[in-house]
């Protein structure tokens, strides 16, 4: 008799489970759900089909009215988007503005037109090449001499793959110099979550360090064409430093933090050895990329030394970011209980 029972409840709510399926997933109705709020719709969804009874045909008529008057709500905006496709008229395809996402028009400072989407005029600076570069943390502890012979080795390898090719090095390396950032921020977001508490603003200045440093490599690309080799090398190089940063910052933050620290001493160095290839004219000094321009303020005729000379001031920022947070660590604190460096590049 039970299973009679839960039998005939079984097909009811399958049946009904259909009905909305169905529904959604027809022309008339699927306009009618598109075009109702979000909220509502799912609102109306669930008070038509969780009854499981008289809840199709309810759901039907509803959506039957619903439509017609919604069907020309979505012409209209059909319309209005072709009108606005029509408007770009240059030659390049303007996406829908249906879901509300539009880019209002940007122009830079001499009023041309703002060419990139991946960063705004607000997120631009100019860097502070007043910074100290020969600062350097000795290391004392042994996590200190472990961080900073783990760097030193991995240099070998380095040196000895790129010798003075530095363009071509300076473009592997920050594929590499972006991932601790991204890592830290990761990790820090999650401890948020799980912890229920703030981060004091570490994870947002560390994701900024990952992406400064992607913005390295945006315009590293613009100079050096990688070959194949080299991006297969990258491919291999991500795959494991990413993974062992990772351990390694769930082990010890402290640690990993000092490493990247000396890491940016090292990317100090071999960017003050490529400005004097540059200054010796083994490398040829060619004007900055338009994005290193925009990116940073340059002036319209700046030249890759220009670029480089930037590029190595955000290194020296970055050192300070990470033996800071290395400090932090070692004097028994949390991060979030020291000022995060937002905005510090
Ligand atoms: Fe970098
Ligand atoms: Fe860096």
């Amino acid at each position: 008799m039970n299973q009679l029972v839960a039998r005939a409840v079984l097909r009811r709510m399958i049946g009904g489970g259909r009905s909305c399926n169905r529904y959604l997933s027809t022309p008339p109705s699927a306009v009618a759900v598109v075009v109702t709020p979000l909220d509502e719709a799912v609102v109306l969804w669930r008070s038509q089909c969780w009854g499981f009874n008289g809840g199709g045909a309810q759901w039907r008529r509803n959506m039957s009215t619903d439509a017609e008057t919604t069907t020309a709500v979505a012409e209209k905006d059909r319309k209005e988007s072709a009108v606005a496709e029509e408007k770009k008229g240059d030659g390049e395809v303007m996406v829908s503005s249906y879901w509300g996402i539009s880019r209002p028009k940007i122009t830079r400072e001499d009023g041309t037109e703002w060419p990139w989407n991946c960063f705004m005029p607000w997120e631009t600076y100019r860097a502070n090449l007043s910074i100290d570069l020969g600062k350097h943390h000795v290391p004392k502890t042994f996590l200190d001499k472990v961080a900073f012979r783990t760097v030193k080795i991995l240099r070998i390898p380095t040196d000895i793959f790129f010798q003075r090719r530095y363009g071509c090095r300076a473009m592997m390396l920050e594929t590499v110099a972006a991932v601790p950032g991204m890592v830290g921020g990761m990790l820090l977001h999650l401890r948020s979550l799980r912890k229920f508490e703030q981060s004091g603003g570490w994870i947002k200045a560390l994701l900024e360090e990952a992406e400064n440093e992607r913005m390295h490599l945006m315009t590293m690309v613009e100079l050096v064409k990688p070959k194949w080799y080299e991006r297969l090398l990258v491919l291999t190089v991500q795959g494991v430093f990413f993974n062992a940063f990772f351990v390694l910052y769930m082990l010890s933050p402290k640690l990993a933090h000092r490493i990247v620290g000396y890491l940016e001493e090292e990317a100090i160095h071999s960017y003050t050895e490529y400005l004097k290839d540059i200054d010796d004219g083994k490398i040829e000094n060619v004007p900055a990329p338009v994005i290193a321009i925009d990116y940073w303020r340059l002036p319209k005729d700046a030249t890759l030394k220009d670029v480089i000379t930037v590029i190595r001031a955000d290194e020296a920022h970055h050192r300070d970011v990470n033996h800071f947070a290395s400090d932090i660590h070692y004097e028994g604190k949390k991060l979030r209980e020291a000022p995060a460096p937002l905005g510090y590049h």
